[in-house]
């Protein structure tokens, strides 16, 4: 059995978590900085740093002093490495290290995307692949196949906004605040969604690419009212209709591309995770779809939809299986990158040899 320490810290929130053989959640901690930032309207990334570089210590010990665990029984630390507010990834690396260096055991660099896919193992034994997985979250919607636990491969994605951000800034526009996927969610409660007729760029035609401006920007003129359109009216229905139609929008284009993606890759099962995730009326018609088609669908429960400390321990697990340890001079990266270095194992230490 081995025990890795996942360590995530590229954006608003400092997690740490120690998870067993990439599936069992042994602890996990975290500590959000969101309240701080909702009156900034968004994450002040040098805030971020410092406050990750005072919560990770106690975050850790606490993640330790909850699974029982001594520091000595960390088989390896997994790091998200990128993409990320530079500040706040090298915060979370730079603990990664120390630990690993001052513990001897490998060091591993994680992708944040990819692991929102990763998630998908978290209290679950066995996952069924060959898969294709959606992230959606604020930065990304990102479409990859997966053909085992760590293989990863972009097939598809947003040419504009990402899903999460096309709801931020919907949210934004309507008054509801940040973050805005939970308050558009929480206001589309009882709104009619058919009320508004909003675009689905790219929803029937048959390439794997999303495209949120259009219905981000068709919003703002129905709010405003420009063209010769009456302006929306936002009392409290209008709201509520605004809401649900905009989501039903953007859940639309989701799950038509994943359905097409699985189409197209000839898998059997689909997945889903990042932020979006957490959206009930997302996760309801993904369930829905994959019934009506026979998939299997994964979902991780939505606290590892949203930025966790597990999910970089899990597909951490499956990287270091696959031999991809990291240098002590890992270098953490604002952008994404293809996939960690990857080295030979003869030198380190395996999950499957010798761990207890
Ligand atoms: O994956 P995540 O926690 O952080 C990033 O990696 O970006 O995703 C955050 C995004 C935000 O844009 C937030 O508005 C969105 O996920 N989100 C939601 C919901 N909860 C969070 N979007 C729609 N419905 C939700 N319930
Ligand atoms: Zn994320």
């Amino acid at each position: 059995m081995a025990l890795v320490l996942g360590i995530e810290s590229s954006c608003d929130e400092a997690a740490v978590a120690l998870v067993h053989d990439g599936s069992r959640v042994a602890a996990e901690a975290e500590a959000s900085q969101a309240d701080d930032f909702a009156a900034w309207g968004g994450v002040v990334p040098e805030l971020a740093a410092r406050g990750h570089i005072a919560a990770l210590p106690g975050l850790i010990e606490r993640v330790l002093a909850s699974a029982g665990a001594r520091l000595e029984d960390i088989a390896a630390v997994a790091v998200c490495a990128w993409p990320g507010l530079i500040g706040s990834l090298l915060s979370g690396v730079t603990a990664g290290k120390v630990i690993a260096a001052r513990l001897g055991i490998p060091l591993i660099a994680v992708d944040h995307i990819q692991a929102h896919l990763g998630a998908i193992h978290l209290g679950r034994e066995r996952v069924a692949y060959p898969l294709v997985g959606l992230v959606a979250s604020g930065g990304h919607s990102h479409l990859y196949h997966c053909s085992g636990p760590g293989e990863i491969q972009l097939i598809g994605g947003t040419i504009d906004d990402a899903a999460g951000e096309a709801f931020d800034k919907a949210a934004a526009m309507l008054g509801l605040g940040y973050p805005g996927g939970p308050a558009i969610e929480r206001c589309a409660r009882g709104g009619d969604a058919r009320a508004l007729a909003l675009p689905r760029s790219f929803r029937n035609d048959d390439t794997l690419r999303f495209s949120f401006a259009g219905v981000k920007t068709a919003l703002l003129y129905r709010v405003r009212g420009p063209l010769g359109r009456d302006a929306l009216a936002l009392d409290e229905r209008g709201l509520r209709d605004a809401c649900a139609s905009f989501q039903l929008a953007i859940v639309d284009c989701l799950v038509a591309k994943l359905l097409l993606a699985a189409d197209l890759h000839q898998v059997r099962a689909i997945a889903v995770g990042g932020g979006v995730a957490c959206n009930t009326a997302l996760r309801s018609a993904v369930e829905a779809a994959a019934r009506g088609r026979g998939l299997e669908a994964y979902l991780p429960e939505p606290r590892h939809c949203a930025d966790n400390g597990a999910m970089i321990a899990s597909l951490g697990y499956f990287r270091w299986r696959r031999g991809e340890i990291a240098d002590l001079d890992l270098a953490p990266l604002p952008t994404g990158r293809v996939g960690p270095r990857a080295r030979p194992t003869s030198d380190v230490r395996g999950p499957t040899s010798g761990q207890t």
